[in-house]
């Protein structure tokens, strides 16, 4: 029988014996993960741990907002925020090629962490200056780099795992979340204290809406992306399935909306509009390998339809992906 309350405990004596004194960066990323990590690490060290999160520009609706309430203003912990949007832009300014998107936003997130981690290193006012790296491995990513042959032959998208790290900062790695599994994980941040909706949230990919703007990423195309996805978000949240009393958030494993750089016809008024579509993605899966959509029902779709097009402005048309993995992958790049 696996009791929470031992298990943090323990895991609490452990990090405290492997840190001493010193000092802990965490790369935040508002993730279920890193979360749980900082979380964690930060009921058995306190103010020892410092928290870097960056903002690439990416993020869905309030998200930067709703990290620094969580974790600095709820749990007090030590949280730099970096806004590193216009960095990012100026470097994806005329990129359309996905996998060079994902290059680009992997490689940037690791010069302004590095940047971060290496004043937090070399210590400041009242801090000596960090000698661990603390990241959120979970069993899964311990299993999945162990060795060349679990490692598929063909990579079919680079995610941007930040490997190599701790070598290239000097820095001694923590990993308290090595030896569990996502659920455990997930149970653990409940009983830290984390909200249940942000330990149960869809995954998020690292290149963020990046890789949901389709071809060229520009500002006005994510902040575009950021409300339309916020009402979908919302809708499958606020709707019930009358037959499992779930939501739909809930009965679908990923959902999220794709910016689409198509313009299309519609009326408004008396007027032709000329405006940007986007698509709606919900899909059903275990493992994220193979995939269905989701049977949202009709009354759900038209509602989200209809308020991303009353609410957001450059938005006229809204289409639902009915399309499984394989062939087509979750996300559209
Ligand atoms: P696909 O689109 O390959 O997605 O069917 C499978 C799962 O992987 C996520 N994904 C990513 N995660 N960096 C990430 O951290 C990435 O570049 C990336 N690309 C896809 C996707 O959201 C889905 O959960």
């Amino acid at each position: 029988d696996w009791i929470m309350g031992d298990y943090i405990a323990e895991a609490v004596a452990k990090i405290k014996a492997q840190v001493g004194d010193e000092e802990v960066i965490l790369g935040l990323s508002g993730g279920v993960d890193s979360s749980v990590a900082a979380a964690l690490i930060h009921r058995a060290i306190g103010n020892q741990l410092t928290c870097v999160f960056v903002d690439h520009g990416l993020l869905r609706l309030n998200e930067g907002d709703l990290v620094m309430e969580m974790f600095a203003g709820r749990l007090h912990v030590n949280v730099i925020r970096v806004d590193a949007t216009d960095q990012f832009m100026g470097h994806l300014a005329g990129v359309s090629d996905p996998e060079a998107k994902r290059k680009i936003i992997g490689r940037e997130f690791v010069e302004v962490f590095k940047n971060e981690a290496a004043k937090l290193k070399a210590g400041t006012g009242g801090h000596k200056g960090a000698t661990f790296l603390a990241q959120g491995t979970i069993y899964p990513d311990v299993i999945e780099s162990g060795g060349a042959k679990s490692k598929k032959a063909v990579t079919i998208k680079s995610h941007h795992n930040v490997g190599g790290l701790p070598e290239q900062l000097g820095l001694k790695l923590l990993e308290p979340l090595r030896d569990l599994f996502k659920d455990e994980v997930r149970e653990l941040g409940v009983a830290l204290g984390l909200p249940a909706d942000m330990v149960y949230r869809h995954p998020f990919p690292g290149p963020g809406l990046g890789v949901r703007i389709l071809g060229e990423i520009k500002k006005d195309f994510a902040d575009l992306l950021r409300r339309a996805d916020a009402i979908f978000i919302e809708e499958l949240r606020n709707t019930k399935d009358e037959a499992t009393g779930k939501t739909w958030y809930e009965l679908t494993s990923q959902a999220f909306t794709v910016f689409l750089p198509v313009k299309s016809v519609g009326v408004m008024g008396d007027g032709r509009t000329y405006d940007y579509v986007v698509a709606l993605r919900a899909v059903v899966t275990s493992d994220f390998m193979t995939a269905h959509w989701a049977e949202l029902p009709y009354s759900l779709l038209g509602r989200v339809s209809n308020r991303i097009i009353n609410e957001v402005r450059g938005i006229n048309r809204v289409v639902y992906d009915v399309s499984g993995k394989p062939p087509a992958t979750i996300e559209w790049e």
